[in-house]
């Protein structure tokens, strides 16, 4: 990700395509959990102390404040206990159309 780039942009420019809404940080239907990284938050939608606490970022208007290097961590339990629509670990969608896994964007 460059470092005038949203964490959309990049994912675009990686060929990835994530279910989308308003596109301005308002609606949420983009909030992705934050497995690493420092995420620079431009959104509206989160509260200030969830946005504190980097653990989840909508990806249409914020961007990385830290590099990232190295694999990915493996997934577990979601901040605050949160689970997926589906019931799956990898992301905590609350439709079964913004689901991670479902949608194919990560196994
Ligand atoms: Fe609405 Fe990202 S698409 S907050």
């Amino acid at each position: 990700m460059l470092p005038d780039q949203t964490a959309l942009e990049a994912l675009h420019a990686g060929g990835i395509d994530i279910p989308m809404s308003c596109e301005q940080g308002v609606c949420g239907t983009c909030l992705t959990p934050v497995l690493r990284g420092e995420p620079e938050h431009r959104d509206q939608y989160l509260t200030p102390e969830e946005q504190a606490a980097n653990d989840q970022m909508l990806l249409c208007c914020s961007r990385a404040r830290s590099a990232i290097a190295g694999p990915p961590p493996r997934h577990g339990a979601r901040p605050g206990g949160r689970r997926c629509w589906c019931g799956c670990s990898v992301c905590w969608r609350e439709k079964a159309s913004n689901c991670f896994r479902l949608s194919g964007l990560v196994r």
